[in-house]
């Protein structure tokens, strides 16, 4: 259900591959391609090891990044080419590049060969250039990476391509000092494509990574707003009595595009609206999947409803159903969002409790599956808290993420008719992206006493309503008696 990358202990790590240079002698990287698709908020790296072995019996091939390619880094996975199955990786930071250690799908002989395939998505990549842009101005990006891809192994021929969606790319850096890489030109250009390479014989000691390593950029247009969530918070509330999930999120949007220089004209994009010429950087709508069967859809901000939102529900489905039925959540904030604005504005819905929870009969289990977010397309969410209010009285706890959470920890939350409160659960995470939207799995167990507290503190609040009611009632009947 949940794939995690499982993290050998630091010292085993090192004491298999005790240096960077002595872990080379095992393989060849007789290509690699890495090919880079620019966004906005999001950047796609894809890269291509075609691996050969020089020893015997290799079961495990490291993939280097550099500190800083970490740190934007917020998903990443490997596999065999063409397969679907993602290879085991742990991690090691303890050496001067960050090294990823991916399990073989099966040992190589010497001369075997394996073409791997490393997908990323970087967050926090691009920035714009220049910081500031009128109404009517294109909106520029700059994304900036290193020049060669490093590895611990030699590598016969390597390149990189980076990809701009639209074809209008500004500039791109020129490298320096690879004459002796290069055997037809080090940079060439097509629409909006530029390739780095061929670049052949590229060594692996560190000499090499300090002597040629160079930062290249690329300077392009980007015709989509570039959306952060700087914050979400999530609560979900399971309720048994009402057979419901409620998700609510509030949210906090910023557009990290380039800041509007001078006023806003409404007039203007009233008219560029109507021109269908938009400006691809402001945002003026989105929509948003949500599970099917959702009922009670609100959005509101600090001024309130917002009535131009539209839902389409689609039917609710059967837990578990392949189906990939979902209701569409069409919003329209209530301005339109330019560069460096903000939108804080909150969501929610109701789904049946059918559809996300699950009950073992023979041990009394429940177990409930809650998304870690609903995915803003394009959308990096910087910050996120994600509690999971279990039903009162719920016991024997237990929880898993689909990825590793920044932290997570169990407290109680009371509310309205609550004896004893109710068990909570939240998780904190940065950076997510579309790549991140599995569910998080709650397991727990209701005794029947809990189920008998409920009841009883819900009979009591029923009981006095009643009196209210009753008490009233005859007052009213004295008046109208008079
Ligand atoms: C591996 O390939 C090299 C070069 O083609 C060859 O000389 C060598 O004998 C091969 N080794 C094995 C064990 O097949
Ligand atoms: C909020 O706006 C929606 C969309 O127009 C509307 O359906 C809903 O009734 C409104 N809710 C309230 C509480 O006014
Ligand atoms: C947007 O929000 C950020 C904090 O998230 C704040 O620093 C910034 O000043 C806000 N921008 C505007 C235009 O209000």
């Amino acid at each position: 259900m949940a794939r995690r990358w499982r993290t050998l202990p630091l010292l085993l790590v090192t004491a298999l591959a005790p240096s960077f240079s002595l872990a080379g002698l095992a393989f060849e990287n007789t290509a690699i391609v890495r090919t880079i698709e620019l966004g906005g908020s999001l950047v796609h790296v894809s890269t291509t090891y075609a691996v050969k072995a020089l020893e015997p019996g290799q079961t495990t091939y490291q993939i280097a990044l550099s500190k800083v390619e970490r740190a934007k880094t917020s998903w990443l996975e490997a596999k065999v080419k063409g397969r679907t199955t993602p290879l085991e990786l742990s991690e090691d930071e303890s050496s001067t590049e960050h090294l990823l250690s991916v399990s073989l799908p099966k040992a190589l002989a010497v001369n075997g060969t394996l073409n791997l395939v490393l997908e990323t998505v970087q967050t926090h990549a691009t920035h714009p250039f220049p910081e500031q842009a009128a109404q009517k101005e294109p909106q520029l990006l700059k994304y900036k990476t290193d020049l060669f891809t490093i590895s611990p192994y030699t590598t016969l021929v390597q390149r990189t391509k980076i990809k701009s969606l639209a074809p209008n790319v500004i500039s791109y850096t020129t490298p320096h000092d690879v004459d002796s890489f290069v055997r037809d030109g080090s940079v060439t250009r097509s629409g909006g494509t530029i390739t780095y390479g061929p670049y052949h014989d590229i060594q692996t000691d560190t000499d090499f990574v300090a002597k040629y390593q160079q930062p290249v950029s690329v300077h392009y247009s980007f015709d989509h707003p570039v959306l952060e969530v700087k914050t979400l918070r999530r609560i979900a509330e399971i309720s048994h009595w009402g057979s419901n999930l409620n998700i609510e999120d509030k949210i906090h949007l910023h557009n990290a595009g380039p800041t509007l220089k001078g006023h806003f004209s409404r007039l203007e994009y009233q008219s560029q609206n109507y021109h269908r010429k938009q400006a691809s950087h402001i945002l003026s709508d989105f929509a948003l999947h949500l599970p099917p069967g959702v009922t009670n859809a609100y959005f509101y901000d600090q001024n309130g409803n917002v009535s131009t939102s539209h839902l389409r529900t689609a039917p609710s489905v059967a837990k578990g159903s392949k189906a990939m039925q979902y209701s569409v959540l069409e919003l329209r904030p209530r301005y339109p969002v330019l560069g460096g604005w903000n939108y804080s504005y909150t969501i929610g819905f109701d789904t049946p409790l059918q559809d996300s929870v699950g009950y073992d009969a023979k041990n009394g289990i429940y177990m409930v599956g809650v998304p870690v977010m609903t995915n803003i397309p394009g959308t990096v969410v910087n910050d996120a808290e994600v509690k999971i209010i279990l039903p009162e009285g719920a016991i024997n706890v237990k929880f898993v993420s689909p990825f590793p959470e920044l932290s997570s920890s169990m407290s109680t939350h009371i509310s309205y008719l609550d004896t004893a409160g109710r068990p909570t659960v939240t998780f904190t995470y940065k950076d997510l992206t579309y790549k991140h939207t599995g569910m998080i799995y709650v397991s727990y167990q209701v005794p029947l006493s809990a189920h008998l507290k409920k009841v009883m503190s819900v009979g009591a609040a029923f009981f006095s309503l009643f009196a209210f009611a009753f008490i009233a009632r005859r007052v009213d009947l004295n008046l109208h008696k008079k």
